[in-house]
C-alpha cells in the first residue's frame, strides 16, 4: 500500500530537483554569456571559485613567485605575515611599520609628498569614529527586522554637501530594502577651513553619516573601505549587497536591484561586480595622481572593479579584514580591493551597465541610463535632472 505513494512522492522529488538544477544551469550560462565582460576576456588567472580561500602564505596568490622585483611593496608583501594592529606607537606599531619601510626605499625623498606621507601612514587603520560635539546624529545599527538588502556606501568628502544632497534627492532616495550611508573623514580639516559645526548639522538632519577621524584625502580611501567593513560586521550584518560607490556617480538603483536579485545564488555569495580593468598597470609618468614609482611597485595590477562604482557581497566582509591584514598597502582603493579579493582567490564580475569614466563631451540623457546601471561622474545638477526624467511616466525611448 505504501511503496507506490514512496515512489510516486520519489519521482516528484527528483523531477524537481532536476528542474533546479536545470533551470540554476541555464541562468547561469545565459548570464555568462550576457555579460563576460566589456573586452570578453576572462579577468585573472585564479579558477572561479564560490568560496573564499586565504592560505597562509600569499605570494603565489598575488603572483609574488620567482625572481622577486627589488620593489618596496612587492618585498613587503613577500615577507609580510600581519601587518602590525593599528594604535600602538611602540616598536612593531603601524607608525614603526610605516618608517621601517619608507627607510628601505633609496629614493623614497624624490616620492610625491601624497605618496610619502600614505606610506608613513598605511599600517595605521584603526581610528575612531569622529562624533559631532554633543554626540547625537549617531548612524543608527540596523535592526533584526530591517536588515538592508543593499547598502548604499557612498566615498565623499567632508566639503561636498551638493553631491551629497543629489544623492539623498535621487538614486539613493528612501527605499525598501536600501539603505545609504556616506564615508566621510574628519571634517576639521588639515590647514583648511573647519567644516565641523556644518557637517554636524547635517549629521543630525539626516543621520547617515559615518565619519572617522583620519584626514580625508584620496590615498585614504582604503581606510572607508576598512573602516566601513568593520562598522558593518557590529552594526549591520547580514546586509546583503554593498555598493561601494563614489558621490559622484548615477546609480540607476531599481535596475540594480533587478540585476542582483536575478543573479544565481553561487553568484551572489561571492559577488565582486562592476566595470573590470583585467591588464591595468601602474602608470611611471610622474606628476599624474596615479603616478606610482619603479622603486615603490612592480608588475601589473590584479584585475580589479574601477572604485567609481563596484557591489560586493555582504557577507565576504570578514574575509575582506582578515585578507587586508595581509595584503601590503598600495595607495589607490580600488586596486587595493582588487589585491584583497584576488588574496581571498575570487574573480570580479564585469558588467558593460558600469561607466564609470563617462566622457565628459557626452551629453548623459534618460534614454541611455535606462539601460545602465551605474554612470560617472556627472555633476549634481545633472543628476537631479536625469532622475526627473527617468521618473517621467511620459519618457519614451
Ligand atoms: C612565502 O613563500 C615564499 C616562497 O614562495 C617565501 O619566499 C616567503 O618567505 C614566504 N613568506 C612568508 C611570510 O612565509
Ligand atoms: C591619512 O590619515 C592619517 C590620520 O589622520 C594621516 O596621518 C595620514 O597622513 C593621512 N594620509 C595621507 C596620505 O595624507
Amino acid at each position: 500500500m505504501r511503496c507506490p505513494k514512496c515512489l510516486l512522492c520519489l519521482s516528484a522529488l527528483l523531477t524537481l530537483l532536476g528542474l533546479k538544477v536545470y533551470i540554476e544551469w541555464a541562468s547561469e550560462s545565459r548570464l555568462s554569456k550576457a555579460y563576460s565582460g566589456p573586452r570578453g576576456t576572462l579577468p585573472g588567472p585564479t579558477p572561479v571559485s564560490p568560496e573564499p580561500t586565504l592560505p597562509a602564505n600569499l605570494s603565489v596568490r598575488l603572483g609574488q613567485t620567482g625572481l622577486l622585483p627589488l620593489a618596496s611593496w612587492n618585498q613587503q608583501q613577500r615577507r609580510l605575515g600581519v601587518l602590525p594592529s593599528g594604535e600602538s606607537a611602540e616598536a612593531g606599531g603601524c607608525q614603526a611599520w610605516g618608517a621601517a619601510a619608507a627607510a628601505e626605499i633609496p629614493d623614497f625623498t624624490s616620492y610625491p609628498e601624497d605618496l610619502r606621507r600614505f606610506l608613513l601612514s598605511a599600517a595605521c587603520r584603526s581610528f575612531p569614529q569622529w562624533l559631532p560635539p554633543g554626540a547625537s546624529g549617531q548612524v543608527a545599527s540596523c535592526s533584526d527586522s530591517d536588515v538592508p538588502y543593499l547598502l548604499l556606501a557612498v566615498k565623499s568628502e567632508p566639503g561636498r554637501f551638493a553631491e551629497r544632497q543629489a544623492v539623498r534627492e535621487t538614486w539613493g532616495g528612501p527605499a525598501p530594502g536600501i539603505r545609504l550611508l556616506f564615508l566621510l573623514g574628519s571634517p576639521e580639516g588639515e590647514g583648511g577651513p573647519d567644516l565641523g559645526s556644518l557637517v554636524a548639522w547635517e549629521s543630525r538632519r539626516y543621520s547617515d553619516l559615518l565619519l572617522w577621524d583620519f584626514i580625508d584625502v584620496p590615498f585614504n580611501r582604503t581606510l572607508k573601505d576598512l573602516l566601513l567593513l568593520a562598522w558593518l560586521g557590529r552594526h549591520c550584518p547580514g546586509t546583503h549587497f554593498v555598493l561601494q560607490v563614489q558621490d559622484d556617480a548615477f546609480v540607476h538603483t531599481s535596475a540594480l536591484l533587478g540585476h542582483l536579485q536575478a543573479l544565481p545564488p553561487s553568484w551572489a555569495r561571492s559577488l565582486y561586480l562592476g566595470e573590470i580593468f583585467t591588464q591595468a598597470k601602474p602608470l611611471r609618468k610622474p606628476g599624474g595622481p596615479f603616478y606610482v614609482p619603479g622603486s615603490f611597485f612592480d608588475g601589473g595590477y590584479p584585475a580589479y572593479a574601477s572604485g567609481g562604482g563596484y557591489v560586493i557581497a555582504g557577507r565576504l566582509a570578514p574575509w575582506l579584514l582578515q585578507a587586508a591584514a595581509r595584503v601590503a598597502p598600495f595607495p589607490f582603493d580600488d586596486v587595493y580591493t582588487g589585491l584583497c579579493f584576488r588574496a581571498l582567490g575570487l574573480v570580479p564580475r564585469a558588467h558593460k551597465g558600469f561607466l564609470t569614466s563617462w566622457p565628459a563631451d557626452r551629453v548623459a540623457d534618460a534614454c541611455t541610463l535606462r539601460r545602465l546601471l551605474l554612470v560617472r561622474p556627472l555633476s549634481p545638477q545633472d543628476s537631479i535632472r536625469l532622475w526627473k526624467q527617468m521618473q517621467d511616466p511620459q519618457l519614451h525611448c
